[in-house]
C-alpha cells in the first residue's frame, strides 16, 4: 500500500523535474509564438513555452525553448541524392495534444536546383493532396543533396543552401517542428526580406511586411491555417492536418527562380496578344442591330477597340447553347464583320442549364442530351439532379468533376462553335 502511494509521488516528482523550457536569450525577432490560441500569460510555461512579457504587443510573450520538438533517431540514404531520417518526439509537454510520437523526414535532389523534403507520420498515412499536376522527375540531378541539406540531431532541423555559393536560404533550426495530429508548424530563417507570394488575399503590396504578420489560409480571418512573417527575418507555416511538404528551388535573380518553380508545375499558357487590348461588353443592347450600331459608332470616332462582347441575351430565353434567331439573326456571321476590321468578337456562357421547353415547345436538345449521361451536380443520392434558380429560370448545374459531363460540355461546345464563328469565349462562374 505504501509502496503504491510513494511510486505514485514519485512519477509526478519525475515530471514536474523532467521539462524545464531551455530560454536562454532568444532575440526578440526570432521568437516564434508557443500560444497563437488568443490570451497568452504566464501559464504558457505549463505548455513548456518561454515567457517574457515585453514593451510591444506584436512580438510572441510566450515563445518556443530551444528544448521541443524531435531529435534524429536514425537517418540513411540508398544514393547520394536522397536522405531518409527517423525522428523521435522529445519529452516536452504539448501544445494542443494529439502529438505523433515517431516521424518520417525524406529529402531528395530532384534537379540540380530543386530540393524536395517531406515530413509525416511513421506509422499512419494522412491526407496529402494530390498532386497530379507535379511531374515526376526524371533526369538524375547532378549536385548531390549533402551540398545542399544539412540536418542538425537534436532537436531535429534542417539548414537549406544554394550549393553553389553556400548560401543558407532556409534554416529551420531557429524554432522547433510540431507535429501533432491537428496542428502542424515549421518555421524557418530567411536570407532576407524579400518574401512574395501566398494566395488567396487582396496583397497591397507584392513584398510583404515581416513585422510580425499573419497571413491566414483557407480561413477568412483567423489561425491557425496560415503563415506568419516576422523580423528575423523567418516564416512559420501552420496548419490543422496533413503533413508537411516542401519544394525549394534555387537560383540567383527571381527571372531564374520562376523558371525553376514553372518546370515543376508546368508552364502557362500565353494568351492571344490581342486579348490584352481594349474590349466592350455589356448586358442587354437588345438585339443585333443595337450590337452593330454601337460597334460602328466608336469605329468612326477611332476609339481603341480590339474586342466586341455579346452578353447572354443574345440567347434564346437565356438558355445557353442556343441564340436569338429573331433578335439576332445574323450571330453566325457577326465574327466576320468584326474581323474584317482587325476586330475580335467573344462571346458569353454560363454554366447553369435551363430544365425548360424551347420556344413552340420544342425539345431543348443540350438539356436532354446532358440529362441522357447524368452530367448534372446531383444530391447526395448521386442520382436527383440538384436544381436552382439561374438566369433562365429553373436549372440544373453541370458537374465538371464527372467525365460524362465534361464529354457532354465538349461535345455542345463544339456544337456551339460550329454554329456561331467567334474568337473566344467567356464562362462565367457557377450561376
Ligand atoms: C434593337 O434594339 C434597340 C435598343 O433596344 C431598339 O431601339 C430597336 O428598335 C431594336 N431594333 C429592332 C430591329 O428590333
Amino acid at each position: 500500500k505504501y509502496q503504491k502511494i510513494r511510486i505514485y509521488i514519485l512519477s509526478n516528482l519525475i515530471y514536474c523535474k523532467t521539462f524545464v523550457p531551455q530560454c536562454p536569450n532568444i532575440p526578440v525577432a526570432e521568437r516564434v509564438d508557443c500560444y497563437p490560441d488568443a490570451g497568452a500569460s504566464k501559464g504558457c510555461v505549463q505548455r513548456g513555452c518561454c515567457w517574457s512579457p515585453l514593451n510591444e504587443r506584436n512580438a510572441p510573450w510566450c515563445f518556443f525553448p530551444t528544448n521541443h520538438g524531435y531529435t534524429v533517431v536514425s537517418e540513411g540514404s540508398s544514393n547520394p541524392y536522397e536522405l531518409t531520417a527517423r525522428l523521435k518526439r522529445m519529452d516536452s509537454p504539448s501544445l494542443f495534444g494529439g502529438d505523433i510520437q515517431e516521424l518520417v523526414f525524406q529529402a531528395e535532389m530532384q534537379t540540380s536546383n530543386r530540393l524536395h523534403f517531406k515530413i509525416y507520420d511513421a506509422n499512419n498515412k494522412r491526407f496529402e493532396v494530390p498532386h497530379e499536376h507535379v511531374r515526376t522527375v526524371s533526369s538524375n540531378p547532378s549536385t548531390p543533396l549533402h551540398k545542399a541539406l544539412r540536418i542538425t540531431r537534436e532537436p531535429f532541423g534542417l539548414t537549406v543552401r544554394r550549393s553553389d555559393d553556400e548560401k543558407v536560404l532556409f534554416d529551420t533550426t531557429m524554432a522547433p517542428l510540431v507535429f501533432a495530429d491537428q496542428y502542424l508548424q515549421l518555421s524557418a530563417r530567411l536570407p532576407s526580406h524579400n518574401i512574395y507570394g501566398l494566395g488567396e488575399h487582396v496583397h497591397q503590396n507584392y513584398r510583404h511586411d515581416t513585422y510580425w504578420k499573419t497571413w491566414p489560409i483557407f480561413t477568412r480571418d483567423s489561425f491557425p491555417n496560415g503563415v506568419t512573417l516576422q523580423p528575423a527575418p523567418a516564416v512559420t507555416f501552420r496548419t490543422i492536418g496533413g503533413v508537411l511538404d516542401f519544394y525549394i528551388v534555387f537560383g540567383y535573380t527571381p527571372e531564374q527562380v520562376v523558371a525553376e518553380f514553372l518546370e515543376l508545375i508546368g508552364r502557362p499558357v500565353i494568351p492571344a496578344y490581342w486579348s490584352l487590348g481594349f474590349q466592350l461588353s455589356r448586358w442587354n443592347y437588345g438585339n443585333l442591330t443595337e450590337v452593330k450600331a454601337t460597334v460602328d459608332r466608336n469605329r468612326a470616332i477611332n476609339l481603341p477597340y480590339d474586342v466586341q462582347y455579346t452578353d447572354i441575351d443574345y440567347m434564346e430565353d437565356k438558355k445557353i447553347f442556343t441564340y436569338d434567331k429573331v433578335k439576332f439573326k445574323e450571330l453566325p456571321q457577326f465574327a466576320d464583320y468584326l474581323n474584317e476590321k482587325g476586330q475580335k468578337y467573344i462571346l458569353i456562357l454560363d454554366p447553369a442549364v435551363a430544365t425548360s421547353k424551347r420556344v413552340g415547345n420544342a425539345p431543348y436538345e443540350s438539356y436532354d442530351r446532358g440529362t441522357a449521361v447524368d452530367a448534372w451536380v446531383t444530391y447526395s443520392d448521386g442520382k436527383t439532379p440538384l436544381l436552382g434558380e439561374v438566369w433562365p429560370g429553373e436549372t440544373v448545374f453541370p458537374d465538371y468533376t464527372s467525365q460524362n459531363c465534361i464529354d457532354w460540355w465538349v461535345d455542345e461546345y463544339q456544337r456551339l462553335y460550329t454554329e456561331i464563328k467567334h474568337d473566344a469565349l467567356w464562362i462565367v462562374s457557377q450561376f
